[in-house]
């Protein structure tokens, strides 16, 4: 078959890299992809959003199905708009309606479909311009430190977290008050949860589903979680404290009642689905859904599945996800991220990366890179991923660390600290 995988950073060469794999594959094209996704594919120059284009393209090159990594085309409708052309109706989109995409475009919509459902969550309520002394009240009722989300997409920049009354109450001032344009219309607050995160990841058919390996990612730009959120450091599979029985935890009151809440409330939903979960006193909550795979997780993640990733997707599109089977790679996997000096803050692009050739056992992933006179280069401020197997997460890293040191380009910087945590 023939596939068009959306996007272009790290996590869509980790898709890329494991769809390739697949003996069910004739052809993969990646649109627009990256310097690392045209290794394993065809690089098509499209944005992930032209969805006339896309379709287009689909049309002429006998496309069979569109997997799509990024959540910005499922929020604008992409599964809707192939679905209702009479030319691509037939074409499966891996990926959420853009109603079920509003699970990670509206956090207002997630957190009132969590109560709806039963799924453990953080207490809340959403204000908005017309009730912003209501919310300043709201504010006196909780306690230190206080979350403050916009309700739409902000590009992860979107949840302060505030240590003071007056400062939680002047954010929401500014939030209310169009910090993030239209994105924080609307400002839900919610009570702080402490634990450690965990990302579990399922794949849906809209009936049934299937667990992927669950992992751990580090936001924060500085060495044990200091200093500015980014799009991800770095990430860990298995994750210890997940245990069968925390997973089954999980799955009871977490997996199950949002897959059976999604089809109660005629929501079409054949795609990933990411579970942002904090660990409460050996309780799983809900932090956030997201409607795609994570990043940096997929970059670890992908290396344990052992099974056909397409086969499993045919079992999404077709609607027979239960009759797969999903085996798991026994191993740890890590990836590391390299990023550009500067990032998350202001940073330089278009240096020359020397060095991915003398990479011996590890995984590269391209994620802000691209192709300039013959060379590849810097394009971002995530750079490229290094991910190793190990038979523990400390061999893994090890391997990722010393392979990381092997890749050279001005100013790069990475955590060394991935992991230890836990
Ligand atoms: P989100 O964009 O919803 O993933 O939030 C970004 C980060 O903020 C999460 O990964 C958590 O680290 C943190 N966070 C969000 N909500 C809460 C909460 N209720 N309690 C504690 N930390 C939170
Ligand atoms: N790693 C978190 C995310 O992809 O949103």
């Amino acid at each position: 078959m023939k596939i068009l995988l959306l996007g272009s950073g790290g996590r869509e060469h980790a898709l890329a890299w494991k769809i390739a794999q697949s003996k069910k594959v004739e052809k993969l094209f990646i649109a627009p992809g990256n310097a690392g996704t045209a290794l394993v594919g065809e690089n098509v120059n499209i944005k992930a959003d032209d969805f006339e284009a896309l379709k287009n393209f689909c049309v002429d090159n006998g496309v069979n199905m569109v997997v799509v990594g990024p959540e910005d085309p499922l929020v604008k409708g992409i599964y809707d708009d192939f679905k209702n052309d009479e030319r691509t109706k037939d074409i499966p989109v891996i990926g959420p309606s853009k109603k079920g995409a509003v699970l990670e475009g509206s956090k207002d919509f997630a957190k009132g479909f969590m109560e709806r459902h039963g799924i453990p969550t953080a207490k809340y309520r959403t204000f908005d311009g017309t009730s912003l002394e209501e919310g300043l009240k709201f504010l006196e009722t909780l306690k230190a430190p206080y979350v403050l989300k916009a309700d739409g997409l902000c590009a992860g920049k979107g949840v302060l977290i505030l240590p003071t009354l007056e400062e939680a109450k002047k954010e929401l001032r500014e939030m209310l008050g169009g910090m993030f344009g239209n994105a924080s219309a609307q400002v839900v607050i919610e009570e702080f949860l402490s634990g450690i995160e965990c990302s579990v990841f399922v794949l849906t058919d809209g009936k049934d589903y299937k667990i992927l390996p669950e992992a751990k990612d580090y936001k924060r730009i500085g060495e044990h979680d200091t200093g500015l959120n980014t799009g991800g450091m770095g990430s860990v599979t298995p994750v210890p404290f997940a245990t069968e029985e925390w997973m089954k935890k999980v799955e009871d009151r977490i997996i199950k009642p949002t897959v059976e809440g999604l089809a109660e409330e005629n929501i079409d939903y054949k795609g990933f689905i990411f579970f942002g979960l904090i660990n409460v006193e050996g309780n799983p909550m809900v932090i956030e859904y997201n409607c795609r795979m994570g990043d940096p997780e997929t970059e670890s993640v992908m290396l344990r599945i052992k099974s056909d990733l397409v086969d499993l997707l045919e079992g999404v599109a077709e609607g027979n996800i239960a009759e797969k089977e999903i085996e798991f790679d026994e191993r740890a996997a890590v990836c590391v991220m390299l990023v550009s000096g500067g990032y998350p803050e202001k940073y330089a692009k278009g240096y020359p990366i020397s060095g991915v050739d003398q990479v011996e056992g590890s995984i590269v992933f391209h994620s802000g890179t691209a192709m300039k006179d013959g060379e590849v280069v810097t394009n971002g401020g995530r750079v490229i991923a290094v991910s190793s197997y190990g038979k523990d997460k400390e061999e893994a890293l090890q391997k990722s660390f010393t392979e990381a040191n092997k890749i050279c380009f001005t100013d790069k910087y990475f955590r060394r600290d991935i992991g230890q945590d836990l």
